[in-house]
């Protein structure tokens, strides 16, 4: 791998008391082509614009997939990265369906650690901030005729980040829509696709201006089984038990998801993959063996759901408290995450940096 490192350091210049959501990058990126059948060497640039024509093909056709990740501050000399395993299946499986050629794990992974190295300082200390990275993968073929096409780009960029959503650790609050679906089966819903989350911005944007936080997304066909929020996952507990919709293609296979599933059981928790009906989850609340609502995923971590508006009824949880389960959760997680607990299922990928 080629690196190139940056004479103008912009670290200075971040208020790491105020971090907001992917907005300040770190110094340097990582940069892959793909061409003539295969990935070219390696280059770690300084972070900058990049140039291309207006015929570039994943600007017509969407021929985009991405992947989040978290670099964890442990101390001055380790920075922990989480399921890279994972990370990567999945960014393999979603350039499959998008009929992107795979990064090469080995690449996946060496690059990842160097731009780590090079860029470790920008990884914020404090608990639950985190540095962001998200690698993708674009269509960068200079052609406009609709077939996969037959040049791409890798790139990974780093953007030191607190909470996600603006609540912090607050219960957020969801609703349903009769208008808009996200993903049926046979599409792209399971995939991590640039094109699922675009189009999923006018209904956010329309559940925000009527005050939550985000949109519960409910299956294509029936308009009535839970599926997930589209920034996060989302876990129910009722009567002691952990249920969550199953993934069946429709839904984003989580890596935060699978997390939760494995600690809950490791706990002797029940936890059940399964079609959840939005009625269900209003019965319970009724009879009241709706316990916790929860989102899990990495940019959203735990995040408590306090609200949740469907057809005109509405359920609320206790809206000022984090739930016991989820903050166990949360709890685990991060501290596994941050190198503070054990790490009994082998997710932690330590990085050297000192
Ligand atoms: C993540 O959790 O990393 C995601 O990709 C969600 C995102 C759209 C911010």
């Amino acid at each position: 791998m080629e690196i190139t490192k940056t004479q103008n350091s912009r670290l200075s210049s971040v208020d790491f008391d105020n971090l907001e959501f992917g907005r300040k990058f770190s110094d340097h990126m990582i940069d892959v082509t793909f061409k003539n059948g295969s990935w070219q060497e390696p280059q770690i640039t300084p972070y900058a614009p990049i140039s291309f024509h207006p015929s570039m093909h994943a600007l017509h056709y969407g021929q985009a997939v991405f992947e989040g990740m978290k670099a964890y501050y442990v101390d001055d000399e380790t920075i922990n990265l989480f399921r890279l395993d994972d990370h990567h299946e999945r960014i393999s499986n979603s350039s499959e369906r998008m009929c992107i050629p795979s990064m090469e794990k080995e690449i996946f992974i060496d690059t990842l650690e160097a731009l780590i190295r090079l860029d470790h300082k920008w990884v914020p200390k404090t608990k639950g901030h985190a540095l962001y990275i998200r690698p993708f993968v674009f269509a960068s073929e200079e052609y406009i005729a609709a077939r996969a096409a037959k040049e791409y780009r890798y790139m990974v960029i780093t953007s030191p980040v607190a909470a996600y959503y603006k609540e912090g650790f607050n219960p957020v609050s969801l609703t349903t829509t009769d208008n808009y679906v996200r993903a049926v089966k046979g599409g792209t819903g399971e995939a991590k696709a640039a094109g699922n989350y675009g189009g999923s911005f006018l209904p956010a944007q329309k559940a925000q201006a009527e005050g939550y936080t985000q949109v519960l997304w409910l299956d294509a066909k029936e308009n009535k089984y839970v599926e997930e929020v589209g920034t996060m996952n989302i876990f129910f507990k009722i009567n002691g038990k952990l249920v969550t919709p199953e993934l069946g293609g429709t839904v984003l296979p989580g890596i935060t998801r699978r997390s939760v599933i494995a600690q809950a059981k490791a706990w002797d928790v029940d936890v059940e993959e399964r079609r959840i009906s939005i009625d269900e989850v209003f019965d319970a609340h009724k009879d009241g063996s709706l316990e916790e609502i929860f989102g899990s995923g990495t940019a959203a971590v735990i995040s408590p759901v306090g609200l949740i508006h469907h057809k005109g009824d509405t359920i609320e949880l206790d809206r000022d408290n984090i739930g016991p389960f989820a903050k166990k959760m949360y709890d685990t997680i991060t501290g596994i995450q941050y190198g503070e607990l054990n790490d009994p299922f082998n997710w932690v990928h330590p990085v050297k940096v000192g």
